[in-house]
């Protein structure tokens, strides 16, 4: 595992954009894992950047998408859809047919879980794929559970990651109380995995995912057991682990 640590939120978007845009350089044909939430706003902005800037196609990229909430279609503000073309798919050249998102407005949840299963196998797992991290630890919507759950699954969101969504809906009653997220077999069979953390709220959770007992109460710390993960997080997240493992991050403000 490689931990990258910036001074500033703009510098780890930076980092971690340069992660995507190095696999898509090196495989113009790669499949891209995407993550939605706040944290990788910053990443889209430096690849549509790029890509205004001529240094990237996406062209003949290919896109799969961690989760989406259920009961809310594309056209909702707060789906995963909207957030997907609102910060990235409109700005770049990804064909809209390569790209790859549960359907969140399918109510038979074992057709939709069955179905993005086989879109995820289909395209042979992701070649780099994005995460942010929720404050219970949570990836994709992958939420504390007693075991970890392999295959897309349609989830029942938590209290604490309801209220932590609240910020997004006019009212917490709005938040959706479930979601479709990958399984955490997708993930791990992601060729590398990417993920990004900013902020002093996200510390202690870093800190745990990264260096505690691997177990499914924290969804996370499954990734301690993948065999090519870069972690890019800015100095407020890592403020936990830079305290107790200062040896680990390599910085590079
Ligand atoms: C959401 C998403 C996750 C995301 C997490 C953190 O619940 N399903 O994929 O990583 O929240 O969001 P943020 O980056 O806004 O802290």
């Amino acid at each position: 595992m490689k931990i990258y640590g910036g001074k500033t939120y703009e510098q780890m978007s930076e980092k971690a954009a340069s992660v995507i845009a190095a696999q898509v350089i090196e495989n113009p044909r790669s499949v891209l894992g995407l993550a939605t939430g706040s944290t990788p706003i910053g990443l889209y902005g430096f690849l549509a950047k790029w890509y205004e800037e001529k240094y990237l196609s996406f062209k003949e990229c290919k896109t799969v998408n961690l989760d989406e909430y259920c009961g809310i279609g594309p056209d909702h503000d707060q789906s995963y859809a909207y957030f997907m073309r609102e910060n990235l798919f409109s700005k770049i050249d990804i064909l809209p047919e390569n790209t790859n998102i549960p359907n969140g407005l399918n109510p038979d949840a074992a057709a939709e879980c069955a179905r993005y299963d086989k879109v995820i196998e289909d395209l042979g797992y992701a070649d780099v794929q994005l995460l942010g991290l929720g404050n219970n630890g949570h990836i994709g919507f992958n939420e504390p559970a007693p075991a970890f759950v392999p295959g897309v699954n349609h989830v029942k969101l938590t209290d604490s990651t309801i209220n932590a969504n609240a910020r997004f809906f006019a009212s917490r009653e709005e938040v959706p109380k479930s979601a479709y997220t990958m399984g955490i077999k997708g993930i791990m069979n992601a060729k590398k995995v990417l993920l990004v953390a900013n902020g002093t709220g996200k510390a202690e959770i870093l800190e745990k995912a990264l260096f505690g007992p691997v177990t499914p109460e924290v969804p996370a710390s499954v990734l301690q057991l993948h065999r090519d993960v870069v972690v890019c997080a800015d100095e407020a997240a890592l403020s936990v682990i830079a305290k107790k493992h200062p040896d680990a991050v390599e910085w590079f403000r």
